[in-house]
């Protein structure tokens, strides 16, 4: 089976898709696929590479990667390809839209308003929502144009910051917890993991990526919260029609856990979190793949 591993793309998670792609390279079973590399930097690039393809392993990141506009590229093409289908990637690439979806459902997500670049962000609305709070492109990924904001006086500079990623900013209520991530395989859950940034206030970039940037390790929470920790990252998989595998990035504040989103295409780099908990349950980054390959073509 001709297996492409699809990385780059044009999002701003270029480089963390590239250290996704290699990790996979390294790791896939030649005993068992044709690996071919397939390194996107122009958007015109995509479907000349992937013709021939009997299988496209997405390891793209972000916008025209994660967020279903691949997706429906390669449903058109007919080449099947890891992952969630397109209306789940593009809803968990919207925050919005994803949060409104999970408070629907009645799954905890910390409070939020979200503005156009077409609108003006209301600085009243933000008071009432209390400071601290986290500015995000509403559509972004890595903390890529996220910052925390303390006062109203920083909250310009960071609007304007995450405008330059993307068309919506979404203003969310700052929540202190502990920063956990949940994820999931072919619908079973995997270990939670418990993140400790170190020297950086939240998890931004450098905590993400940098090797020891955070302690991060599968951890053992009380019956009664790893149940509700549990309950409430299937809820999300389900309720934004996720399917192979998906990451469900959470902040536990007494013992309630908060979701602020969930990744179709999470990380796969030496420093990401969902093959550490991968391999806790006993699959090797080679056999992770194995799954999400088999999974995929279901
Ligand atoms: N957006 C990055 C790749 C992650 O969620 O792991
Ligand atoms: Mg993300």
């Amino acid at each position: 089976m001709k297996v492409g591993v699809i990385m780059g793309g044009v999002s701003s998670e270029y480089e963390v898709s590239l250290n996704t792609g290699r990790e996979m390279l390294k790791h896939l079973d030649r005993s068992k696929y044709e690996v071919v590399p397939v390194v996107i930097t122009e958007r015109e690039q995509l479907i000349g590479q992937v013709k021939g393809l009997d299988f496209a392993l997405l390891a793209l990141h972000g916008t025209y990667g994660e967020d279903g506009t691949v997706q429906g590229t390669l449903e058109t093409l007919g080449i099947p390809y890891s992952g969630s289908g397109v209306l789940s990637s593009s809803l968990c690439m919207d925050k919005h839209l994803s949060k409104t979806i999970l408070r629907s459902k009645g799954i905890p997500t910390p409070d939020w308003l979200c503005w156009d670049r077409t609108e003006d962000v209301v600085p009243e609305a933000v008071e009432r929502l209390g400071y601290p709070v986290m500015v995000k492109p509403n559509s972004g990924g890595s903390s890529i144009g996220m910052t925390k904001v303390n006062s109203s006086q920083e909250l310009r500079s960071a609007v304007e910051k995450a405008f330059a990623a993307d068309q919506s900013v979404l203003v969310e209520s700052y929540t202190e917890g502990q920063e956990i991530t949940c994820p999931i395989l072919g619908g079973t859950l995997l270990p939670v993991i418990g993140i400790h940034a170190r020297g950086a206030e939240w998890f931004d970039y450098s905590s993400k990526y940098e090797q020891g940037g955070a302690d991060e390790r599968v951890i053992q929470l009380p019956a009664e919260i790893l149940e509700r920790v549990q309950t409430a990252a299937l809820a999300c998989y389900r309720a934004l029609k996720c399917s192979v595998y998906a990451r469900v990035d959470m902040l536990l504040k007494n013992g309630i856990p908060y979701v602020l989103e969930v990744n179709t295409l999470p990380g796969m780099t030496e420093t990401s979190l969902l093959p550490k908990s991968a391999l806790a349950a006993g699959f090797t980054f080679s056999s992770l793949l194995d799954e999400i390959i088999a999974g995929s073509l279901k």
